[in-house]
């Protein structure tokens, strides 16, 4: 919905699609996966530990109105904001630690874009729930997990909750008891789960990031488990 980093709305489409009626976010960020293509329509539930991206969700989904985003200001190159979900527009993992951020052009090219994206995609998430919690509060209920935490090692640094905060063994304890499907991401530093390639990413300076998934199902009715992916 918004610029974030380590959002996932580039490389969205390489995940599996959701075969349940409820999706689960309990990682959320901007939640690209709820937001992709009709996923929108399912019941849609994040979890958010960080409380000031859970605000922004709060926001969106309980109170503004597109005449409201209408409204919000364009930003003019060169002044400060102390705004939060200007500050995200950054799109870098200092971002969160910002109390101010002056805007450059990139961030004000950006904050255009995102006023017409949210205008747009809106109503798409007024039936959606946000809760401002730890991601082991969420119900144990059948659903496609996606599960995007902050990624084990020094890129999943930086957010307020970083991977720092993470105990990588108790989540995959947890990952492996929810039912339903589950779709876990992660990048080339993790090792708490059989994790599959997905793809290679070329980042600044032709540096090459690694994406890998694991993917599991288990059909409720028998328990039993399937390996589909
Ligand atoms: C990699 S980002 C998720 C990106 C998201 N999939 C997207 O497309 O924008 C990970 C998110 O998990 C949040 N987080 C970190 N620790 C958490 C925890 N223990 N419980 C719930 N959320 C947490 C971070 O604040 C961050 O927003």
């Amino acid at each position: 919905m918004f610029y974030y980093y380590g959002r996932k709305k580039q490389i969205i489409r390489h995940y599996p699609p959701p075969n349940y009626d409820t999706i689960i976010e309990p990682f959320a960020g901007s939640a690209a996966y709820s937001l992709y293509k009709d996923n929108w329509q399912k019941n849609v539930i994040l979890f958010e530990k960080d409380k000031k991206v859970a605000n922004i969700w709060d926001w969106f989904i309980n109170e503004a109105s597109v005449k409201d985003i209408k409204k919000l200001p364009d930003l003019s190159v060169g002044e400060k904001s102390s705004e939060f979900l200007h500050i995200i527009h950054a799109a870098t993992k200092m971002a969160f630690h910002f109390k101010t951020i002056k805007v450059t052009p990139i961030l004000a090219r950006n904050w255009e874009i995102s006023k017409r994206v949210f205008a747009d995609n809106l109503y798409k998430i007024k039936h959606w729930k946000i809760i401002n919690s730890d991601y082991s509060e969420a119900p144990d209920i059948i659903a496609t997990w996606f599960i995007d935490p902050p990624y084990k090692g020094e890129s999943g640094m930086g957010y307020r909750y970083s991977s720092k905060m993470i105990n990588y063994t108790q989540l995959s304890q947890w990952v492996l008891q929810r039912k339903g499907e589950v779709i876990v991401c992660e990048g080339q530093c993790a090792d708490y789960l059989p994790f599959k390639p997905l793809l290679e990413l070329k980042g600044i300076a032709g540096k090459i990031s690694k994406e890998v998934i694991f993917y599991r199902s288990t059909k409720s009715s028998t328990n039993e488990q399937l390996n589909l992916f």
